[in-house]
């Protein structure tokens, strides 16, 4: 219910109109992001590369409103893959679709996506097509598809599928096929129940059965070279939750897959402790960094995520 209308917040207009006037409201979103500039961003991946962790960094923003806004995203996002390069930092760039005009005019979308693409390939970086609410999914799905066509292969561009949905098992299927590199997340909006699983449990069961399929997936590969830090492996697991990771390490432990074939990929603020354990235990390690000035709804949907972020927010507006 209230992770409900926390996510109704992240998108009303209204909302954001009010919250992100507080000066608070930023320095709580502060702990979830990185900060408003690149250079703030790429001063926070080199900080995780000095501790072993790499990151994929994201340039905040979603649902633009006009083309020139979603061609403005796309240049920035291009950028962003040279100050990568120019930083010589162990990061590769995740992106949201509808940020470059996906909802608004496909063939903006289109256009934008090969121009992402074709500066990583040049690179030899990495685009991660983050994965948004279920009326995107299938248009998301399909884009992917078009541009492994024109030639940017597994290694230039991957995505992300949510266990909360029903039709996971399906896309992951088909995405393993074709060698895609999965990042498998439980889902972060609110969906119905015709199309997602409404208990926990059972979003939480399906993660464990997905990781099961992807890990196998990788098992038929042969182990990935990721001393790049910008490249990852097929499977990837973003997530906080130790039971999952748990089940993803043993999984894998019992098939023989080498822990460099599982990367586990956690957000920027989240379980500092848990990333390092990880770190140091071996595995591949990657943070999520989010910047820019667009940071409300990705703040908000954190807070949906976890109702003691509220009470730390409410807690600290009341203490000024
Ligand atoms: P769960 O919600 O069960 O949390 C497990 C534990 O993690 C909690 O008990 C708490 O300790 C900690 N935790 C989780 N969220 C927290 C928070 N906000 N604040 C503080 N502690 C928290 N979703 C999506 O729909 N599309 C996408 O493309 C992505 N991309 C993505 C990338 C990466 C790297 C990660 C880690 C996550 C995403 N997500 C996402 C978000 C994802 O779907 C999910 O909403 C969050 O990861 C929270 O779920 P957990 O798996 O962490 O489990």
């Amino acid at each position: 219910m209230l992770r409900s209308f926390l996510i109704y917040l992240s998108k009303a207009a209204w909302a954001q109109r009010v919250v992100t006037r507080w000066g608070f409201a930023w320095r709580m979103a502060s702990r979830f992001v990185a900060g408003e500039q690149m250079d703030d961003a790429i001063r926070a991946v080199k900080e995780l590369n000095a501790r072993g962790i790499n990151a994929t960094l994201d340039q905040l923003g979603e649902h633009t409103s006009t083309a020139s806004e979603a061609d403005a995203a796309a240049a920035k996002i291009v950028r962003l893959l040279e100050s990568i390069d120019e930083a010589d930092v162990c990061a590769n760039v995740s992106i949201k679709l509808t940020q470059i005009g996906m909802g608004l005019d496909d063939a903006v979308c289109r256009a934008n996506l090969s121009r992402i693409l074709a500066a990583a390939q040049g690179q030899g970086n990495f685009i991660r097509i983050d994965m948004e609410d279920s009326p995107f999914t299938d248009k998301t799905l399909a884009l992917l598809g078009e541009m492994r066509a024109l030639g940017y292969g597994p290694e230039t561009v991957g995505t992300v599928l949510q266990s909360y949905l029903y039709r996971t098992d399906d896309d992951a299927r088909k995405l393993l096929l074709k060698r895609t590199k999965i990042r498998l997340v439980k889902g972060a909006y609110a969906e119905p129940a015709e199309v997602a699983f409404p208990k926990k449990k059972d979003v939480d069961a399906n993660y464990d059965r997905l990781t099961a399929l992807l890990l196998d997936a990788a098992l038929e590969q042969a182990p990935p070279q990721n001393s790049d830090g910008r490249t990852p492996p097929l499977a990837a697991f973003g997530t906080h939750d130790q039971k999952r990771i748990e089940f993803g390490k043993s999984y894998a432990a019992q098939i023989g897959l080498p822990k460099a074939s599982l990367e586990i990929q956690m957000l920027y603020g989240i379980r500092r402790d848990l990333q390092e354990a990880l770190a140091k235990e071996g595995y591949p390690m990657r943070v999520y960094v989010p910047f820019g000035t667009h940071w409300y709804p990705y703040f908000m949907r954190r807070l949906a995520e976890r109702p003691a972020n509220i009470w730390f927010f409410v807690s600290n507006f009341f203490r000024k």
